[in-house]
């Protein structure tokens, strides 16, 4: 059953930063854009690369194996050559926490 689980501290991830935690066994990657906290797979679905690895403007991230883009907010796919959107995950801020559901 999904439930929410403490990830990380804001202060553990800065504007425009990504970090790569694994959570229940599952390789997750938590981006702060402007403040937002976003939570989606860290695999890119094209060669399994680490999304943390890769580039971020606003909700826009580029792999940076071959450049394959997503949008973190929906998981779909921007720009080829990744084959499938990523899993996206709800995010809860609680005072310094950030917690995901999985
Ligand atoms: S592994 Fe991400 S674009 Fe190829």
């Amino acid at each position: 059953m999904a439930e929410f689980i403490k990830v990380a501290t804001k202060a553990e991830i800065q504007n425009g930063k990504m970090k790569a935690f694994t959570i229940k066994g599952k390789q997750i990657t938590l981006a702060n854009t402007d403040g937002e906290y976003l939570a989606f797979d860290d695999t890119c679905s094209h060669a399994q690369c680490s999304l943390a690895g890769g580039y971020l403007d606003g909700y826009t991230l580029t792999c940076y194996c071959h450049g394959g883009q997503f949008d973190i907010k929906t998981g779909e796919v921007l720009g080829p050559p990744p084959p499938s959107p990523i899993g996206i995950y709800k995010v809860k801020v609680e005072n310094e926490d950030i917690l995901v559901e999985i």
